[in-house]
């Protein structure tokens, strides 16, 4: 069979592999739910924007929000990435596997002081500064620190890129970046900053944009303030255009790292400074699948439901945003296709991973393998309903391993205490 061309997972006589890996093997080994992430997929996206840019060199910041777990970041770190990270546990965790903190851009609404310390020790290569509390709250403590720090400013270029609501950032309506305004004073002004070196700018205008054009347009905004900036005197070395590739998870088509770069890379031409982009779906998302058991096939009279042991805990995404994501049987079966609902056991009827799916009848027991769940899967898992996160396993060719084990009930109840006055 031929290479899926977004992905390493694939039919062979009727079973689906992960590269060379059987996938219900994987399944029956480790138990289910369980997430399984392709070493080769996730090299091949960075490898995609990499050549697709190559012509700028750019700083691949992937976005460790999608997907951290430690070897999938590990896999990252050896393609040569850097981090765009948001907290001081995704500071930690790239400096566990080893990340080159010349690499590594720190973004968040929201830093805290020990946050900034920690990154300021750390040596991270900017600051994505989000506001002007927290410009002057980094002034602050890189000045106690006696440190000078790197800091782009976030500009909001109030654009509102088409998808989904909750995931829509370049607008003024949302929480983040700088309106130009404020920016541009705080650029200009930059000599009451004693610790600090303005000189990046850092956009980000959402998530899963499956079209160059609102990227342009916003790029083209931040082109015309950087211009203004230079006029000003104010030096630009690094423009930061963010994350928010869209990739296929129905029937979208969305651009290739290569139309993506051809529409991008003119519009940087004669440009000085260093690119550098936060890519997090673009790289994870179809590097993993999220592998659950037929638990029951319930038929109501009105509706079948198929029940599986996988719930909204463990990937969220189908019951916030209305996701969609394919769901293929394990194992191919010749059994007659019906109209159902995929549901988790969990209490709420939210906890739903497809409505009206035509799908094989399926028996207990049975795997299914819900697709594109590398990014924003795991990493947004829960314990509602006291459930204990999945197990992760990375397959490399012909190897697999697990890389993050499935919590335990001693996992969900350490820390938790029962006070004496209740006795
Ligand atoms: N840079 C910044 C500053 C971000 O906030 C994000 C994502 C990225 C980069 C990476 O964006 P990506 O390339 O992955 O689109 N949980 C949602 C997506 C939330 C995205 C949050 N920020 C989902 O499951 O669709």
């Amino acid at each position: 069979m031929n290479k899926h061309p977004i992905h390493d997972f694939q039919y062979k006589n009727g079973e689906l592999y992960c590269e060379g890996v059987k996938v219900s093997a994987v399944a029956k080994k480790t138990g289910t739910p369980v997430y399984i992430y392709s070493h080769k997929t996730l090299v091949e996206h960075v490898e995609k924007i990499r050549e697709a840019f190559r012509e700028v060199n750019p700083i691949i910041c992937y976005a460790m929000k999608a997907n951290s777990n430690l070897a999938v970041l590990k896999t990252l770190v050896s393609a040569g990435t850097g981090f765009d990270i948001v907290s001081l546990g995704e500071l930690k965790k790239a400096g566990m596997v080893g990340a080159d903190m010349k690499k590594v851009v720190f973004a968040s609404v929201g830093k805290t002081d020990e946050e900034i310390m920690e990154a300021i020790k750390a040596g991270i290569l900017l600051f994505n500064v989000e506001s002007k509390p927290e410009l002057l709250n980094i002034e602050r403590i890189a000045g106690k620190m006696k440190k000078k720090v790197r800091v782009a400013l976030r500009i909001n270029p109030d654009i509102d890129a088409p998808t989904h609501e909750k995931i829509n950032t370049g607008s003024l309506k949302k929480k983040f970046g700088i309106d130009l305004c404020t920016a541009r004073e705080l650029f200009v002004g930059q000599k009451a900053f004693r610790n600090l070196t303005l000189n990046g700018v850092h956009i980000h205008i959402g998530s899963q944009i499956t079209k160059a054009e609102p990227f342009m347009v916003a790029i083209e905004k931040a082109l015309a303030f950087i211009d203004e900036l230079e006029q000003d005197g104010v030096r630009i070395e690094y423009f930061n255009i963010g994350g928010g590739l869209g990739i296929i998870y129905k029937d979208e088509t969305p651009q290739t790292a290569a139309a993506y770069a051809k529409k991008i890379l003119p519009l940087l031409k004669g440009r000085k400074f260093r690119l550098i982009m936060e890519p997090g779906r673009f790289i994870a998302g179809n590097a993993g699948v999220f592998v659950t058991k037929v638990l029951y096939l319930k038929d109501n009279g009105v509706k079948k439901f198929l029940i599986v042991d996988g719930g909204m805990n463990d990937l969220v995404r189908p019951s916030m945003y209305e996701a969609y994501h394919e769901i293929v049987p394990v194992r191919k079966t010749a059994a007659r296709p019906v109209e159902l609902d995929v549901v988790g056991p969990i209490c709420e009827s939210g906890d739903t991973f497809a409505k009206a799916r035509r799908l094989p009848q399926m028996k207990s027991g049975e795997f299914l393998a819900i697709l594109s769940a590398g990014a924003y899967g795991y990493a947004m898992a829960s314990n509602y309903n006291v459930r204990g996160r999945a197990a992760e396993v990375l397959v490399k060719g012909n190897k697999w391993a697990v890389v993050q084990e499935r919590e335990t009930f001693k996992d969900l109840v350490r820390g938790a205490k029962v006070p004496g006055f209740l006795r």
